[in-house]
């Protein structure tokens, strides 16, 4: 019999790349979400992700691996990256419980580095509670995924191919690494069956300024925007505006500063071995056609709905 992950959010983005890859490999796998089953679920099985430690521990009891997947990118409704923090611990507490003979924790690249920013102390917070844990641990810190209904590359691209031009705040030169979900799928399903204690970046062979990486998706994509240099402070005050039609929350101020943080550069060898340029050139015509809503993902109507990555 194949060995079984408990993996958080195999209905969404990165939990169902980690779950077709190890299905792949033989596992079986149970999900803890609150999306409802899609067509494509096959033979995962899937309850509810309740915050509660008994019920947790029941759900993760037998488990080979738990693979954790849960945080909240954006502070909604009184969600707040605190609330990220306390609900990761519980999650981390219901594993020590049930014994998981592993714990694979999905953080984000050089956390340590951005304890100035809320999001990645959080993150730095939840890693030392998942290696003070006792638990065979590995920690997985992906940079920037690509994949099928993605939402931050995804919008820019929406942006790109809607409006003439494109603010490009303080230049753009800071540098990023995105990886693509599909080679984040394999790191972290390679981090399950690894034995090691052990922190990996998700990063992808490419590293490229942020200005030429924009230019890349607007080729890829068709899009002849002018880019202008802005400051953070013109480029933020534009977002906001379009938030107020959009109803969502494009990119926050922290994601702007991390970004320039070059936070999303590993310091690492890359794990990632597909280019996000060919990724790009190869699915640029699909991305940006519809807007992805991520309070509405997350915190809307779309929060109970399965969101597959497949285009
Ligand atoms: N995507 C990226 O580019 C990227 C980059 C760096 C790091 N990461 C990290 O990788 C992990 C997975 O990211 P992802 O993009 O795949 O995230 P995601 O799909 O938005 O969510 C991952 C998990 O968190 C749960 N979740 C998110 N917001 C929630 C909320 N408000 N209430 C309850 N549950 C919530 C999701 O539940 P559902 O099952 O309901 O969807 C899912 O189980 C996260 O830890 C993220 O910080 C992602």
């Amino acid at each position: 019999m194949g060995k079984k992950a408990v993996i958080t959010g195999a209905f969404s983005f990165t939990g169902a790349a980690v779950a077709e890859e190890l299905i792949r490999r033989g596992w079986k796998i149970h999900t803890l979400t609150n999306r409802a089953r899609p067509a494509e679920a096959g033979e995962i099985t899937s309850s509810p992700l309740k915050f509660d430690l008994p019920y947790l521990e029941e759900r993760l009891r037998g488990a080979d691996v738990f693979i954790n997947t849960y945080w909240v990118r954006v502070p909604w409704k009184g969600v707040t990256f605190q609330a990220g923090v306390e609900n990761s611990r519980l999650l981390v507490k219901a594993a020590v419980a049930a014994k998981a003979p592993r714990l694979v924790h999905v953080s984000v690249s050089r956390a340590e580095k951005g304890t100035n920013l809320g999001y990645y102390r959080g993150k730095r917070e939840v890693e030392k509670c998942v290696s003070a844990s006792g638990l065979s641990y590995a920690i997985v810190c992906p940079t920037l995924a690509l994949g099928p209904n993605d939402v931050l590359t995804n919008n820019m691209a929406w942006f790109l191919r809607r409006f003439p031009i494109f603010p490009v705040p303080q230049g753009g030169h800071y540098r990023l690494q995105p990886v693509t979900l599909g080679d984040m799928g394999r790191i972290i399903a390679d981090a399950a069956e690894s034995r090691e204690n052990l922190k990996v970046d998700a990063a992808g062979p490419d590293v490229w300024a942020y200005r030429d990486y924009l230019r890349l998706l607007a080729e890829a994509c068709g899009a002849k925007p002018v880019f202008m240099d802005t400051p953070n402070g013109f480029a933020l005050a534009g977002i906001r505006l379009a938030e107020l039609f959009l109803g969502d929350v494009v990119l926050t101020r922290e994601e702007l500063l991390g970004l320039q943080q070059e936070l999303l550069v590993s310091d690492q060898p890359p794990l990632g071995r597909e280019s996000a340029a060919d990724w790009l050139r190869q699915n640029g015509h699909r991305l940006g056609r519809v807007y992805a809503n991520d309070v509405d993902r997350h915190f809307g109507p779309g929060s109970t709905k399965p969101v597959i990555p497949k285009w």
